[in-house]
């Protein structure tokens, strides 16, 4: 039986990622993996997977409040400006979500996971992967008092030689917008990180934000500028 994961499906350029690995991948880390989206499609394929959060519900289930659904969902356009864009908050349910454990179960693949609960970049595991994942994570809040080369080289710290760090990161709506902390990445700034050791195997930033709608965690429409970086660790 399939499950789902209530942060929606993932997006295709995760199959690209994981149908191009070689053969010596096997152990992956998905640090911030909330309940599962990145995770499954590793477990499906048969890699060995560390999936870690510091989110109870989204690893053990539990009640979440989501935006009450809406029929048809305005999309706006978004509006270039100088000033911090406010949203207003819409109405929210309290919703039962399974989280990773039991969506695991549901679908008889635990065998090859160990879910860690825990704050990566304060109490981080004592091994290195194959594969670092992470999708949108190192600029929630909590980690925002830690600064960015240790956040960076904590993840880098994690992955093995011959490994592969991969990550969605966010940026300011605009590189202008000083609101936005340092965890909110400028354009080209990512790159670096990855300057010694390392080469940087894609990365793509987006000029425009994109719209999206309020979702668990979030209950206001809002918009997103998005980062993708894969590099490899050679030394
Ligand atoms: C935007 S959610 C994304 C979840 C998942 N990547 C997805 O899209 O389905 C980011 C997740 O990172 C987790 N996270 C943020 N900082 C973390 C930290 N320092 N250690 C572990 N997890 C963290 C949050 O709890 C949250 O579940």
């Amino acid at each position: 039986m399939k499950t789902k994961s209530c942060w929606g499906n993932p997006p295709s350029r995760l199959y690209h990622f994981i149908n191009r690995l070689p053969q010596h991948i096997h152990d992956v880390c998905i640090v911030g993996c909330s309940d599962g989206k990145f995770v499954f499609p590793f477990l499906r394929k048969g890699y060995r997977v560390t999936a870690i959060d510091i989110d109870k519900t989204a690893l053990y289930g539990g009640m979440k409040q989501r935006p009450i659904e809406r029929k048809k969902i305005e999309v706006l356009k978004y509006v270039s400006s100088n000033t911090k864009p406010q949203y207003d908050q819409l109405p929210t349910e309290a919703v039962q979500i399974d989280g990773l454990w039991k969506r695991c179960k549901k679908e008889h693949l635990t065998s090859n996971l160990n879910i860690i609960e825990t704050d990566f970049y304060r109490d981080p595991p004592n091994k290195s992967f194959d594969v670092l994942f992470t999708s949108c994570s190192l600029q929630y809040k909590t980690n925002r008092s830690i600064p960015l080369e240790y956040i960076m080289n904590t993840l880098k710290n994690h992955v093995e030689i011959g490994g592969f760090l991969y990550m969605d990161y966010m940026m300011p709506l605009e590189d202008t917008h000083n609101w936005k902390s340092d965890h909110f990445f400028r354009s080209d700034q990512i790159k670096q990180f990855f300057s010694n050791g390392w080469e940087i195997l894609y990365n793509r930033e987006m000029h425009r934000p994109i719209f999206e709608a309020a979702h668990i965690d979030r209950p206001e429409d809002h918009f997103h500028r998005f980062g993708y970086i894969l590099a490899r660790k050679n030394v």
